[in-house]
């Protein structure tokens, strides 16, 4: 099964896993071994439709979703993402109709979701796009980003033509079709800087800068507008896809997806009360997807005081308010000796629970809580998530019901980053919470709650060692 997109996409998972396990297998240890791809057969290209328009680190894989909207929601019900990253929940949602809230805490989804979730039931003319795009090639528009630092990371002839595309299209208003080029102009705002293309981070290297150096000896500015040329055509056609398949069966399309770009999830107001939580949140180990996304931010218009403040909100690189304890957390805690490492999972585990606690106290009661986790290890030790966060939930209301391990064969995950544990984390989880029918978020506290309600947990698989690699 391979991803077609995989120039443009940084997955969680691999693009050459063959399932190993049969789908339902329970493991020894009682966790349910599945493979999201053969549970989902009829999604069999992970980028397709609308999914692959914007490149975002550690996308959800879209038959995970599918897996839990089409077992944990029907039709009209709505669905809270809080860590909604490039919107794959809100896609999912859209062609399951449902409806999808989505919180994130970077800008990009309010740029992405119009796109990606394109409501118009028109099919799209392609003579419009290339008459939009001859005129964005004769303009005399300029934008420069926001930017410090911006001629760092351009060559100056690059970085004028793409100045005056974008100074074109951020100024023009002809709706889908300029968000179209701009989905386009990012991914050649990139590819056309001294940026790897890779590594999701912002990384000035060598190699691209004798790329770039190569290129400038070319008809380097035919190849750029054949460029934004082809991958514009590429998303409009994604999105006469989605016309079509969304008005394939002739009924009115009634599903919503509302977002919120550029919010803290830990306390922004949840628009509305939901009946099931679908999310993943952020990695244990350092993933500043701001950090990764600020050259698309700027030269979308934002600017760099946005961009920091918002990037001091990242989860885990704020401090912790209070202290997450629960048995298997606090034997990590125990073991792990650095610091500056017991600070990190401290202010992971208080600001992840913190933001799923926001968005999962606005579920009905019965809702099921949806929540796809790694098993990193920190250190050489393995921090079981979706334990942590059964014993912290099940104290609090909740049920639970399963889980659900997806074997990991390959890790392509973030090119040739360095990790003390490249090969640490070989599952990832999908943890199902059940809220209970008395909401004992708002009832009193008298002890642990329901204890008799709740299906054991599977016994660890090891006390968290330090089997440092
Ligand atoms: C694993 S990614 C989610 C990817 C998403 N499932 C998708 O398919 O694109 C985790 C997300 O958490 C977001 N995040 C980090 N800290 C946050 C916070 N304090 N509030 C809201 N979102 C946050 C990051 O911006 C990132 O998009």
């Amino acid at each position: 099964m391979r991803n077609r997109n995989l120039e443009a996409q940084f997955t969680l998972f691999p693009i050459d896993t063959e399932p190993e396990v049969p789908p339902d297998d329970a493991a020894s240890d009682g966790v349910a071994l599945v493979s999201f791809r053969e549970l989902v057969p009829e999604i069999n290209d992970t980028g397709y439709l609308t999914h692959a328009i914007y490149a975002y680190p550690a996308k959800f894989i879209p038959q995970i979703v599918r897996y839990a909207i089409k077992t944990y929601t029907k039709e009209a019900d709505w669905i809270v993402d809080p860590f909604a990253g490039s919107g794959t929940v809100g896609v999912e949602a859209y062609l399951c109709k449902r409806n999808a809230v989505l919180l994130d805490l970077n800008l990009l989804l309010n740029h992405i979701m119009p796109l990606k979730v394109y409501r118009g039931k028109e099919i799209l003319s392609e003579a419009s796009l290339y008459k939009l795009l001859a005129d964005m090639r004769e303009s005399n528009e300029q934008f420069t980003p926001a930017w410090s630092n911006v001629t760092y990371w351009y060559a100056p002839e690059i970085l004028e033509v793409l100045s005056q595309y974008w100074g074109f299209i951020n100024r023009t208003d002809v709706g889908i079709y300029a968000a179209i080029i701009k989905s386009a102009l990012l991914k050649v705002s990139k590819r056309f800087s001294y940026t790897e293309d890779r590594t999701p981070k912002l990384a000035r290297s060598k190699r691209k800068l004798n790329a770039i150096e190569a290129l400038l000896k070319e008809n380097w500015r035919e190849q750029l507008d054949e460029m934004v040329q082809s991958l514009s055509l590429k998303t409009l056609r994604d999105l006469n896809d989605f016309v079509v398949y969304t008005q394939q069966d002739h009924a009115e399309h009634l599903g919503q997806v509302e977002f919120r770009g550029g919010v803290d999830s830990s306390d922004v107001a949840v628009p509305r009360v939901c009946d099931a939580l679908i999310t993943s949140p952020p990695y244990l180990q350092a993933q500043e997807y701001i950090r990764s996304t600020k050259m698309d931010l700027f030269w979308l218009g934002h600017t760099e005081e946005e961009v920091q403040a918002l990037s001091r909100l990242e989860i885990p690189y704020r401090k912790a308010d209070r202290v997450i304890q629960t048995e298997t957390l606090d034997k990590v805690r125990e073991i792990l000796t650095r610091d500056d490492l017991r600070k990190r999972l401290d202010s992971y585990f208080c600001h992840t629970v913190n933001a799923l606690e926001n968005s999962m106290n606005q579920l009905k009661p019965n809702a099921a809580a949806c929540i796809f986790v790694g098993n990193p290890r920190i250190d050489g030790i393995t921090v079981e998530i979706w334990r942590i966060l059964v014993e912290y939930f099940t104290e609090r209301g909740w049920t639970f019901e399963k889980v659900h391990e997806d074997r990991i064969k390959t890790r392509k995950l973030f090119g040739a980053r360095k990790n003390k544990n490249p090969d640490g984390m070989k599952s990832e989880f999908l943890l199902i919470l059940r809220k209970n029918a008395i909401d004992q978020t708002t009832a009193p506290q008298c002890g642990p709650l329901l204890q008799d309600a709740e299906v054991p947990l599977p016994a660890p698989k090891k006390s968290p060692d330090s089997d440092a690699s």
